[in-house]
């Protein structure tokens, strides 16, 4: 069985001051290395916190979080080292050049050839001509091939994307998809982006809903409707 991600009756909710808000309850999500996933939703059905959730950052209320890898089951906390976070705002630190920022996760880790990974991956999402500029010389389609390049340098099992294309024009977003996608695929990298545009969801092979605290299959959905047409005829 493929390395994977499971979340088992998961409950999440929060206690403000005035009141308490409860995101899902009994919420129960598998995600497989090497596959995409797209969640949509309305703007605060908790796409994000499921993201945070998945990705091991943070710790549901109640429920069950395992990581699978290599057929050995491990808590949530030992995914860190395995994921690679790709954000709307880039965040992208603004003191660095393009290379030294891409760099960053490999020279954490003492990884000698940092710089010249870090060049190639920034070759592969099109930006060799933009090694030395920091962040705020670069548009922001340069800016999230940047972030791309970051969150794959060190070839990670998973990576997850809050709204990466939220803050691009169409023609950007079309062509940080693409590269999105193609190098998850090429690195066998699973991939979870939340996301409102239903042309990015539309590109992952499992799109999920959340809505009133619930995550729906909208695959399954449109194939059981399918199913009742084809019996209805
Ligand atoms: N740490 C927290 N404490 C209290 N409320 C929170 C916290 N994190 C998220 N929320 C609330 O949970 C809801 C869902 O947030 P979020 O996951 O960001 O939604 P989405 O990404 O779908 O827009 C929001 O109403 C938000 O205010
Ligand atoms: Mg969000």
């Amino acid at each position: 069985m493929s390395n994977h991600i499971e979340l088992s009756n998961i409950r999440q909710s929060f206690q403000t001051k005035e009141s308490k808000v409860t995101l899902f309850d009994d919420l129960n999500l598998s995600i497989i290395q090497g596959e995409s996933y797209a969640i949509t939703g309305p703007s605060g059905a908790g796409k994000s916190s499921l993201l945070m959730l998945l990705s091991g950052l943070e710790q549901a209320t109640t429920g069950q979080g395992r990581y699978v890898k290599a057929g050995q089951s491990q808590s949530l906390d030992s995914l860190r080292a395995d994921i690679g976070f790709i954000f709307q705002q880039f965040h992208l630190l603004p003191e660095l050049t393009a290379l030294n920022n891409v760099a960053l996760p490999l020279k954490l880790r003492g990884d000698k050839s940092a710089l010249n990974k870090a060049r190639v991956w920034l070759d592969k999402v099109g930006l060799s001509h933009r090694l030395n500029h920091k962040p705020s010389e670069l548009s922001g389609g340069e800016q999230q091939r940047v972030a791309i390049a970051r969150a794959l340098v060190f070839e990670p099992n998973f990576i997850f994307a809050d709204e990466p294309t939220g803050n691009l024009d169409q023609k950007s977003a079309t062509e940080i998809a693409d590269l999105l996608f193609s190098c998850c695929q090429e690195n066998n990298a699973g991939l979870v982006v939340v996301t409102h545009s239903e042309i990015l969801a539309s590109r992952a092979k499992h799109i999920f809903l959340l809505e009133n605290g619930s995550l729906t299959n909208r695959q399954i959905k449109t194939q059981s409707r399918d199913i009742q047409r084809a019996i209805s005829c």
